[in-house]
C-alpha cells in the first residue's frame, strides 16, 4: 500500500477522531476512531499517536472531546470539570511541550469565549481543527527554510535523522523529515540514513515506513553505527526533531539524539534541531529543567514479545536525553533558522 500525497493526514476529525495507530506500522496501516477522551488519553500514552506535535493535535481534540462529554449547561462546572479532562490528558507524556502549550490553548479558548455552554463546543472544535491546520503549514515552512539552510555542498546530501520526526509525528509533512521532503523535492537530496532508534524503533519502522511511501531512498542503520558512517564520509548532515527546547536552545529528543550530536561535533558535521515554536518553552533557562519520562522496562528487554535479557538484571529506560546548545548548530523554525542563543527573539511570536 502505498499513500500517494506527500502530505497525508495524520489526524482528522469526522463525527469522530481518526488516527493512524502508529504501533502497527510498517506492517500494518489501520486508522482508529476516538470518540472519547479517555480513549486519546490512552492513545497518547500508549504511543498509537506520537512525536511532540502530532500529541500536541490529539490532546487539543481530546479536550474537545471532553467537552463533547461534559453535559452540564452550567458554565462555571463545564469548564470546573473540562480542567480534570485536561489534567488527564497532561498526565499522559511529561516531556513534549507541544501536548501542554495545546491543551492551555484550548483551555484559554474555553474561559475567554463569551456564550453559553452549547456556543462553547462548536469554538472548541474550531480550535483544536486550527492547531491541526497550523500545524501542516508550520512543518512547511520549517522543511523550506530547513532546506536553505542545508550544506552547499555536495549538491545531494547524505542526511542522517534519529527517530520519527515526520508527518507521522506531526499533523502532516513532518520538522527533520519536512527538511528531507523539500530537500528530495529540490533534488538536494541523495539519500536519508535513519537510525533504528531503540528501543522503540521508530527509525526503523516509521521513518523508513515515510520515506518508502515517497520513493526516498533511506538506509536504515542501528544508533552504534552513526560515528562509523560519519567516519567514513557518508554523513553531509544531520536533521532532528524535538520534545522541548529551553530558552537557551538546548534541546530535548528522543534518547540517542545527545549521542548524535557529540560524534557529530567529532566529525565536524553539522547538527540542526528542527521544531515548531510550539516545541520551545521559554520558561525553562536550560535543559536541565526539562523533565525526562521514563517508560516501561519492557521496552528494552523485550523486542518483538521476545525476551532478550536473564530474568534479575535491572533496566532503566529514559525515552528522551538533552542536547545543549553548544552541540547544536541551529534551530529551524518556522520563522526561520537561527542559532541556540538567537531563540528568544521569538518569544514574543509563539502563538498560545
Ligand atoms: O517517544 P516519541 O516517539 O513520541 O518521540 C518522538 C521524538 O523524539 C521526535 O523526534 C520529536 O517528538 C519530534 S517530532 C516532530
Amino acid at each position: 500500500m502505498v499513500l500517494p500525497t506527500q502530505v497525508y493526514p495524520v489526524i482528522w476529525y469526522h463525527d469522530h477522531v481518526r488516527l493512524i495507530d502508529q504501533t502497527r506500522l510498517p506492517n500494518e496501516y489501520s486508522v482508529v476512531e476516538i470518540s472519547r477522551s479517555d480513549d486519546m488519553a490512552v492513545a497518547i500514552k500508549t504511543m498509537i499517536v506520537r512525536g511532540a506535535p502530532a500529541i500536541g493535535v490529539a490532546a487539543a481534540y481530546g479536550v474537545y472531546l471532553g467537552a463533547r462529554e461534559i453535559k452540564t449547561d452550567d458554565r462555571a462546572l463545564f469548564l470546573s470539570d473540562l480542567e480534570e479532562v485536561a489534567q488527564k490528558l497532561r498526565a499522559t507524556r511529561p516531556t513534549a511541550v507541544n501536548l501542554f502549550w495545546a491543551i492551555e490553548r484550548m483551555m484559554k479558548t474555553a474561559r475567554q469565549t463569551i456564550g453559553t455552554v452549547d456556543q462553547l463546543r462548536p469554538v472548541l472544535l474550531e480550535t483544536a481543527q486550527a492547531i491541526n491546520a497550523e500545524d501542516i503549514e508550520t512543518c512547511q515552512a520549517i522543511g523550506d527554510f530547513g532546506l536553505q539552510a542545508l550544506p552547499a555542498s555536495p549538491a545531494k546530501l547524505r542526511l542522517l535523522t534519529h527517530c520519527n520526526a515526520g508527518a507521522l509525528a506531526t499533523a502532516g509533512y513532518g520538522t527533520a523529515l519536512g527538511v528531507v521532503r523539500s530537500a528530495w523535492r529540490d533534488d538536494r537530496l541523495e539519500r536519508v540514513y535513519a537510525d533504528e532508534t531503540r528501543p522503540r524503533l521508530q527509525g526503523a519502522k516509521l521513518t523508513a515506513w515515510e520515506c518508502v511511501q515517497e520513493g526516498i531512498p533511506v538506509t536504515v542503520i542501528t544508533d552504534s553505527m552513526a560515528a562509523h558512517c560519519m567516519k567514513l564520509g557518508m554523513i553531509d548532515v544531520v536533521v532532528v526533531g524535538a520534545d522541548r527546547i529551553a530558552a537557551n536552545g538546548d534541546a530535548a529528543n528522543k534518547i540517542g539524539t545527545y549521542t548524535l550530536a557529540l560524534i557529530a561535533k567529532a566529525h565536524n558535521v553539522p547538527f540542526y534541531v528542527a521544531a515548531p515554536l510550539s516545541t520551545v518553552d521559554f520558561s525553562l533557562s536550560d535543559g536541565g529543567l526539562i523533565p525526562i519520562e521514563e517508560r516501561d522496562p519492557e521496552e528494552v528487554y523485550q523486542v518483538g514479545g521476545t525476551r532478550l535479557c536473564p530474568v534479575g538484571v535491572e533496566f532503566y529506560n529514559p525515552a528522551f536525553d538533552v542536547t545543549p546548545a553548544t552541540l547544536i548548530t541551529g534551530i529551524i523554525t518556522e520563522l526561520g533558522v537561527v542559532k541556540p542563543a538567537e531563540l528568544v527573539q521569538f518569544q514574543e511570536k509563539q502563538v498560545g
